[in-house]
Order: C-alpha cells, then structure tokens, then sequence
C-alpha cells in the first residue's frame, strides 16, 4: 500500500441544465463522490468539481417554453440541481456553470489555440432551416412519417414503431417539431475540429491500458472507421458563446462543455489556494479522473483528449464509464412510475438507502445497473439494518444497561479483531479499482462474522449470570470494536451513518487510524443509526413518480 499522498482531481459529467436530476444522475454522482470520499479517507488530496451544462438549443427552447430569459432558466435549474445532489449526500468542492466568465475565457483561449495549430477548418453545409422559428433544426427537431412502414409523427433518424434508421431527408412529409413548418435546406459556413489530426495521439491513448476495454474497443472502432472532423460551430440564434473571430458563430454546447471541468476547478483553486497549473499544464504529478455515462464516450474518449493536447493541456489519467440505470429490468419509465427523480426520491427515503443499493451493484464495468425495487427494501434492510447496525444496537443495550457505556479495560479478542482490520487492504484495492460491489460484499462478509461471534457467545445467556458480568462487558466491547471497523469502511458510501456512529463512539471513523481498538473507553448513548425501509413508501414513491409525469 503506497503511502505518499496523492494529488487528484475528479469530476462527474455535468448535467444539462434543462430537466431535474434523476436517479441515473445519482447513480454517476454517487459512484463519483464514493470514490472521492474513499480517496481522501486515505490521506490523499482529492477534489471532486463538477457544473451545470448550460449551453445549446435545446435549453434555450426550454426556457423559452418556461417563458424565461436562457439565463434565468439556468440559474434556476441549476440551484435545483445542487440542491438534488446535496439531498444525496454528494460533496461538490465546487459546482460551476458553463455560462460563466471562466468558462467563456478558457473556451476562446482553447479555441484560439486550436486555431492557431491549424487544426480548424471552414466549409459550407447544408442543413434543414425551419423559416418560420429562423432556426437550423438538429435531426431530433425534425418529423414525419416513416419511409419504411408509415408510421406518422416519427422523429429525426430512427422511427419508433418499425425500429428503420433513416436520413431526416427521407422522412415522408417531414415537418420541423417547434413550428409545424416545412423544413427547407439552408448553407451556411461551419468550423470544424480536425481530429484525424490527432490520430497518433488518440491511438496511444487507447492502447494506453487506461481505459476499460469495451470502451477502448469502441473508441479503436471508431478510430479504424476514420477520424471525421468535428463540427464545433453553431448558427444565431444559439444559447452559448461567440465564437471570437467568428461573428455569429457560437461554439457547439459540447465544445464548451468539457472545458466546464476547467472552469470550475480553476474557481476552486482561487478559493482555496490549490495549484491550478499542477494540475492543467503537462508533465504535473497529479491524477486527473473524469467519470461519465457510457453515452458520452466519444466526447470525452476522442474530441476532449485531441482538445487538450492541441490547447497545450495534459490528458486525462483516465476516464471512467459507468452503465445506465434501469429500474425493475427496463429503462425508466414514467407511466410505470419508475421514472424517478431525486427530489421524488428524497421526499420519501432516505439518501443513504440508494448509495448502499448502488455501492452494492456497481463495479468497474459498463454494464447497465438495476434498481430492483424489492429486492432495494430487501438488500438495505437485511445488511445495514440486519447486520451491520445490529452488530451496535445490540451490543450497546448491554453496555448502556450494565455498564454506564464503559467499555472494557482490554480488547477481549485482539485476533478477531485484528483480522477485521486486516482485510481492510483488500476492501481499499476494490475501491480503487471501482469494484464496490465486491467492497460491499467483503464487508457484509465481516459483518456476518460479528453477529456470528456474537451468537456464540450469547451475551444475552450471559447477563442473566452476575459472575459472568466482565464477560458480558467483553464481548460487548469486541463486538463495538469490530462495528468501529465496519463504519469505517461504509463511510465513504454512508456518510450521514458514519457521522452519527462517530457521535455514538466518540471517536473519529478513520481508517488510517484503526490500529488502536477502543479500551476503557466510554460510549455516548446510542441513537438508532438507520430505520428500516418500509416498502409502502417504496410504493408511494412509485405512485408520485406517475403523479409526477
Ligand atoms: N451535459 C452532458 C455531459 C457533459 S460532460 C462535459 C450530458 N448531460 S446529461 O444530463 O444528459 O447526463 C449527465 C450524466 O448523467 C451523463 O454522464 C449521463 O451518462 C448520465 N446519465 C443520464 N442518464 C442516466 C441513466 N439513466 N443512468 C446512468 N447514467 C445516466 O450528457
Ligand atoms: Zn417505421
């Protein structure tokens, strides 16, 4: 285990600043803050920054239809969306915008650069133009029936009810969604990234061992099929910044994106002092993480890589890809109810119940994660409530009842304990490793191992034997020390929990810090840590998310 710290920095995908957060955001944002709590639980320098995406059409729309300016619709979105991510516990060292003055400076900076190392094309395309609303209309603007079997009212390149993809220009009777209005076909000159480029640069980086491999192998695919340039330029009207040099030109919402992370690090960095360029310039001794959906892969797997090396920046340590959610075996659904916000999920549960769930399920891959319902009551119930918490309840009501929360003068069984504190390198290697459903398993295998030690020695048999008394205490207090090491190794998936156990032990929960048990120590009451999830809540979750759509 290496023990010099660390100097890392970790972001999440930032969320687009258009619809509320829902349970497949919590998922990448708990997979992200797990993580990062488990990294500085280690004495590493880790922060986590994150921002809303502000930019592009389809905002600009949404805030039309809300009836706001572009800019008040986002800072609205955007006080929601930190507040959603709080209710999960998430620890944001900062959370930024993409519309703001950081962003918009190192946008021109990176484009600038890009420019000037001859990596921008200019060149004419034609597109659809909706001459009504004035706009240039992205595939997903554009309606009509299907060419293949005649379904009506399809959208863009792919029709709902035969499953035939298409180019926009064959739908029958095509019709722009916002106006109703024939699309006509209008030129106008875009800028285009050249990424092929950057073909030698983005093949080390996927040989580079530091990419999961389906994700590698989709990124070698795309590489073999041809590096096609990038359009990064977007037509007026378009919520987003001028592109300088460019009048009327507005980078493309992904352009600006990315350097999103930039921004809200650079913030950080000024607030607190962290050195911004040991981490941004090339050749720093830092760590950079991006994690994501597994639907941006191209962005962050090609375009951003190429970006920062043309803009002079270093690369990414790696990026993580995560799969999407689904919740009881299909993607989310609103008329089943299962399509779940987080402020739907936070009135009813509590956050730390679905940061066990995921920590349970989640691994390394890329596979898609399920939220069962049934068996979330059934999984949190039966080990934080089961087992992991029983393990305190139990041993506390001896100790507060007999003892006066004294614990006893010596740790009754070092060994047992000693080995819990020994599988603590494993469970860190499947944290760094993301592997925290094997994290999850190996602690609930300990927790199983407690209560089983418990059992044996039957304390409640015990306590009714006044001779046995200091027997009693023992136990109790082993079976304290060995929870003492369970929570500490939670806390990074449950914070709140980890807290109050700490309340309770009167002690910090920290992992570096387990090697000395707690002797002739004094407990302060027990407070119950977590309640059971009650499956009638579940279920009136469920009927507001319906209620909701
Ligand atoms: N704004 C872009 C990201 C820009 S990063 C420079 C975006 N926003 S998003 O709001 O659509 O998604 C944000 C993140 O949430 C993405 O990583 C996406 O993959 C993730 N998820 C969105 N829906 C999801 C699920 N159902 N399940 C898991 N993750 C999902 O993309
Ligand atoms: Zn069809």
């Amino acid at each position: 285990m290496s023990t010099s710290p660390r100097n890392i920095l970790v972001t999440s995908a930032l969320p687009y600043a258009n619809a509320p957060l829902h349970l497949g955001h919590m998922l990448e944002q708990a997979q992200t803050d797990i993580w990062v709590r488990f990294q500085r639980s280690r004495g590493h320098h880790c922060r986590y920054v994150c921002a809303d995406d502000a930019h592009g059409t389809a905002i600009m729309l949404s805030a039309d239809a809300a009836n706001r300016t572009p800019e008040e619709h986002i800072a609205m979105i955007q006080a929601q969306h930190e507040q959603d991510s709080a209710g999960f516990l998430i620890h944001f060292d900062h959370y930024h915008s993409t519309h703001s003055p950081e962003n918009k400076r190192w946008s021109e900076t990176i484009f600038e650069r890009l420019e000037a190392g001859g990596h921008i094309a200019v060149r004419d395309i034609t597109q659809a133009f909706d001459p009504e609303k004035g706009l240039f209309l992205a595939d997903r603007f554009i309606k009509g029936t299907c060419p293949k079997c005649k379904a009506p009212d399809q959208y863009g390149d792919n029709c709902e009810a035969c499953g035939a993809t298409y180019s926009p220009a064959d739908l029958i009777d095509p019709v722009s969604a916002l106006s109703g209005a024939a699309p006509v076909d209008q030129a106008s000159s875009h800028l285009f990234f050249q990424l092929s480029n950057f073909e030698t640069l983005l093949t080390d980086w996927i040989n580079s061992g530091q990419l999961q491999s389906p994700i590698a192998n989709k990124l070698k695919e795309w590489l073999e099929a041809g590096l096609q340039d990038w359009d990064i330029s977007r037509d007026a009207p378009y919520f987003g910044f001028e592109i300088p040099g460019h009048p009327e030109k507005y980078f493309y919402v992904w352009l600006d994106a990315p350097i999103g992370y930039i921004a809200s690090h650079e913030v950080l960095c000024r607030e607190q002092g962290d050195d911004f360029d040991a981490y941004w310039l090339p050749g720093g001794d830092t760590e950079l993480y991006h994690f994501i959906g597994k639907d941006i892969v191209n962005f962050h797997g090609l375009f951003w890589p190429a970006m920062l090396d043309a803009a002079e920046l270093r690369q990414p340590t790696a990026v993580y890809a995560h799969g999407f959610l689904t919740v009881n075996g299909v993607k989310m659904s609103k008329s089943r109810g299962t399509f779940i916000l987080a402020d739907t999920y936070l009135e009813h549960l509590d956050p730390e119940y679905l940061r066990y769930y995921f920590a349970a399920k989640l691994s390394s891959g890329v596979d898609d994660i399920d939220l069962n319902l049934d068996d979330f009551v059934q999984r949190v119930n039966s080990d934080l409530i089961g087992k992991v918490v029983n393990i305190a309840s139990r041993c506390a009501g001896f100790l507060r009842k007999k003892f006066d929360n004294q614990m006893s003068g010596n740790c009754g069984e070092p060994e047992l304990v000693q080995s819990f504190i020994d599988a603590g390198d494993e469970i860190a290697e499947l944290y760094e490793a993301r592997e925290f459903n094997r994290a999850m398993r190996e602690i609930i295998a300990l927790a199983d191992r407690a209560n089983q030690y418990i059992d044996d020695k039957k304390p409640w048999v015990m306590a009714k034997d006044e001779t046995l008394e200091d027997e009693v205490q023992a136990v109790c207090s082993v079976g304290i020390n060995l929870f003492r090491v369970l929570a500490t190794y939670l806390k990074p998936v449950l914070p709140k929990m980890a807290e109050k156990s700490e309340a309770f032990l009167r002690c910090s929960l920290d992992w570096t810090a387990l090697d000395a048990p707690l002797v002739a120590h004094e407990l302060a009451p027990f407070e119950p840590l977590l309640q059971r999830v009650d499956a009638d809540v579940v279920a009136a979750m469920v009927e507001a998310s319906k209620s909701g759509a």
